[in-house]
């Protein structure tokens, strides 16, 4: 392994992408019923979303991520989290699903079950029509409010506040205050605002760095790369767990997996196909050749 590993450029086709695979893997493709396709940040790359480890243009070369993506680095300077996310906010609003997440969400028509797993936060999977998307990371555009646990657990008796969930942290706390009221504030250039409810600090709604996936999140993932024959992973350079350990788990229980990614990861040479291309060239190309009748 793995079976069969080529390139893919602007002159990529369809009939190319057939000719290219194994037989055997485009068989066992073909009668794949249920499909997980598992995505990184490459994925969004040609929509203009600049991915995290890129050695020149990532997003962690000009910062470290432990200064603007931890919750305590959100402790300490609330301000400079908040603008570093509405950064990427502004990157996110500007760009629109690529050709690959077209692809993906099609890929539903031609006939397999197909769950997609992402990393991304910038909900491009749902714009482009996906229906069954496992956000394992959250979502960017989505508030929450920040729970201080040090606070919390120091304070003498901390409250529920029944707008955001979080613990009251605020003496002026609105026993009025709606859900609605949380869901009118946005991820703007400004003062990092607050939970109208509870005073809390609110949040982008994304897993930072030493922080749990949600429980359902990566239930839902496992659940649906357990049940896959087929897996094909998308601009992800695997080196963040759990999400990380997901093409692996696939492999194990006996699924294909092709990767499809600029620069081979680790997972490489444990899978069966290889296509070294960007995602929105290589999809199509790929969906078409195995399941042409869409
Ligand atoms: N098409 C496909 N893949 C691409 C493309 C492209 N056009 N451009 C780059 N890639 C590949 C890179 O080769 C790399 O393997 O996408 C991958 C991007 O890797 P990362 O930047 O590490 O992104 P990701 O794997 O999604 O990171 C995981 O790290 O910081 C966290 O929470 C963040 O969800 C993110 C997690």
């Amino acid at each position: 392994m793995p079976i069969t590993s080529w390139k893919v450029g602007a002159g990529g086709t369809a009939r190319a992408t057939a000719s290219m695979l194994d037989p055997r893997l485009i068989a066992d493709l073909r009668a794949a019923r249920r499909v997980v396709v598992f995505t990184g940040a490459g994925m969004s790359a040609e929509s203009g979303i600049p991915t995290f480890r890129d050695r020149l243009t990532g997003l962690w070369a000009q910062v470290d991520p432990m200064e603007v993506a931890t919750a305590r680095a959100f402790r300490a300077n609330p301000q400079r989290t908040w603008d570093w996310h509405v950064q990427l906010a502004e990157a996110v609003r500007a760009a629109a699903p690529n050709a690959g997440h077209a692809a993906i969400a099609a890929l539903e028509q031609a006939g397999p079950e197909v769950t997609v797993i992402t990393q991304n936060v910038d909900a491009l999977h749902h714009r482009a029509g996906s229906r069954e998307v496992v956000e394992l990371h959250g979502n960017l555009l989505r508030l929450t409010s920040f729970v201080d646990e040090e606070a919390a657990f120091a304070a003498a008796s901390p409250t529920i506040c029944r707008v955001c969930d979080g613990y009251a942290v605020w003496e002026h706390c609105d026993p009025y205050a709606e859900r609605g009221d949380l869901a009118a504030i946005e991820l703007r250039a400004g003062p990092v605002p607050r939970c109208p409810g509870c005073g809390a600090l609110l949040r982008p709604d994304v897993v930072w760095f030493g922080e749990p996936l949600a429980v359902d999140a990566i239930e839902a993932a496992w659940n649906a790369v357990d049940r896959c024959e087929v897996l094909i992973a998308v601009g992800a350079s695997l080196e963040v767990e759990p999400a990380a350990s997901l093409p692996w788990r696939a492999l194990a229980r006996g699924a294909r997996v092709v990767e499809v990614n600029p620069v081979p990861t680790a997972l490489a040479a444990q899978c069966h196909a290889v296509i070294s291309g960007a995602a929105a060239e290589v999809l199509p190309a790929l969906f078409a050749a195995i399941w042409p009748e869409r």
